[in-house]
């Protein structure tokens, strides 16, 4: 107490003698072993709440009444009258006799399949897609740490999946957290992007042989891992999730590995762009056509893996808070974008012009930097000055803080996989909205970038 009857802060008066009592012993580099075993036990004992008998995570259902109004848009009874007459369609499950009836979201897909094929022209059963043109890649990236980058990847993949898109979502973090959304068991780095990176890699450098060879030098040995990933195709790394329309290429810590690697290849062999390489893959193992959107989540950092899921994107994301920090880090985040990819496009073109050939840039269908995490009332004018200054760049949806996110278990991920009757209705609505909103704003950028390719398609075409 002070004088005056005030509480002294709590860190006066800290007597030495009670604070050595208080600690532990030091710790020494087994130390960290013994708490990441601590965590590991603790994570799986929570991961493996909620898993079905399999050890893998399900998806909740889906009843009549949120079918009707997030996910086909048909009123209710007519919906009901539709299933009676055709029998053949899923006609749900109810708890109770009489009761609401639920649906597994693969049920969910075949309705909408048939909504699309026999109900009116003029409803939005089935989302525009251009026919014959190439899924979306969406990188979801900023190099500050937690500004909601997972977040809105993985919310963003599920609206896009209820919405009736076929979606791939790549994880390019060690730390693995889109994985762990979505069930994802991964061994090693073998089960990861790294097999597509290394036989990138691999391919080129038996192309620079053969050029070797022809001019008789001896060739670079290709190791064993190198001829191993030869063979492996995106769908060896691709899994199925506990979503029907949703898979995944995951991550864990061994895909950090890849940070080392990747100049390692590239000091070998210069000439190797090394930025193309997942584009390439996915592009060649027709990944593009099997999916309409992919999403891919990034390290907070600009590393080699950063770099390759941006330069296959079509679709730039930089989530923000509406924080001076986050404003300030991510003006930096776009500085060194810039210098990266410039400094890619001049070591190329300086080539390309010796050699006479076009030269290469990069583009982007559009880039967007998203606020997250959005209080109004005490960041509304922060985040007027970020639009002021941003302009187009920042998308004019602001992504609601929501006290759904982050609050439920390993089990359930965010607002789409938890079932509404665990919250109060109206928590649960403004958590929902949020996300909804992030999703049309997405949504109308989407539909904005494919309708442009095909226009531009039907032009060429004339
Ligand atoms: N709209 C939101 N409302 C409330 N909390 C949110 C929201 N979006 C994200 N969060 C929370 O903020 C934290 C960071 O989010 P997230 O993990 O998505 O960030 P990140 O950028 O992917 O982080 P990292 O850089 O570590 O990969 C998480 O605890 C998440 O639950
Ligand atoms: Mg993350």
């Amino acid at each position: 107490m002070a004088k005056d009857g005030t509480p002294l802060p709590p860190y006066f008066n800290i007597d030495p003698d009670a604070a050595l009592s208080d600690l532990d012993l030091p710790t020494g580099s087994e130390g960290f072993a013994a708490i990441a075993q601590a965590c590991g036990q603790g994570r799986s004992d929570l991961a493996s709440r909620g898993m079905d008998e399999q050890g893998r995570k399900s998806l909740r259902l889906f009843s009549t009444w949120e079918i009707t109004r997030y996910l086909i848009p048909v009123a209710q009874a007519h919906f009901r009258r539709v299933l009676k007459q055709n029998p053949d369609l899923p006609q749900g499950q109810s708890e109770s006799e009489g009761g609401a009836k639920w649906f597994t979201l693969d049920e969910v897909l075949r309705l909408r399949a048939f909504f699309g094929a026999q109900g009116s022209k003029a409803k939005n059963y089935l989302p525009y897609r251009p026919a014959g043109l190439p899924a979306k890649i969406v990188a979801v990236a900023n190099f500050k740490g937690g500004v909601g980058k997972t977040s809105t990847a993985a919310h963003l993949a599920m609206s896009a999946a209820l919405d009736g898109y076929k979606v791939l979502v790549i994880d390019l973090d060690s730390q693995g957290s889109m994985t762990s959304i979505f069930g994802g068991q991964i061994e090693d780095e073998w089960q990861t992007a790294f097999p597509l990176l290394a036989r990138h890699y691999a391919e080129y450098l038996r192309l620079e042989n053969q050029r070797r060879l022809d001019r008789g030098d001896p060739p670079q040995p290709l190791d064993e891992a190198l001829s191993t990933a030869l063979d492996m195709t995106v769908g060896d790394v691709i899994q199925k999730t506990h979503w029907p329309n949703i898979d995944l290429i995951g991550a864990q810590l061994n895909l950090y590995w890849a940070e080392f690697q990747i100049p390692v290849w590239r000091m070998q062999a210069r000439g190797w762009k090394l930025w193309d390489a997942l584009t390439d893959r996915l592009e060649m193992d027709g990944v593009l056509d099997d999916y309409d959107l992919v999403f891919i989540d990034t390290p907070p950092a600009l590393g080699y893996l950063t770099i390759n899921g941006l330069a296959a994107a079509d679709i730039l994301l930089v989530p923000m808070g509406a924080s001076f920090l986050e404003f300030d880090s991510t003006g930096r985040f776009f500085d060194m974008l810039h210098s990266t990819f410039v400094s890619i496009e001049e070591g190329e073109n300086v080539a390309a012009r010796a050699l006479g050939r076009p030269e290469m840039a990069f583009e982007w269908d559009a880039v967007r930097a998203v606020i997250t995490r959005y209080d109004g009332a005490q960041q509304g004018e922060l985040a007027a000055l970020m639009q002021a200054y941003l302009g187009e760049t920042l998308s004019p949806h602001r992504q609601d803080f929501t006290a759904l996110i982050g609050q439920a278990g390993e089990q359930v991920n965010g607002i789409y996989e938890a079932d509404y009757r665990d919250f109060n209705r109206e928590t649960y609505a403004r958590g929902r909205e949020a996300f909804d909103a992030t999703y049309a704003a997405f949504k109308r950028l989407l539909l904005g970038v494919w309708r442009r390719a095909e226009l531009a398609e039907q032009q060429a075409a004339e």
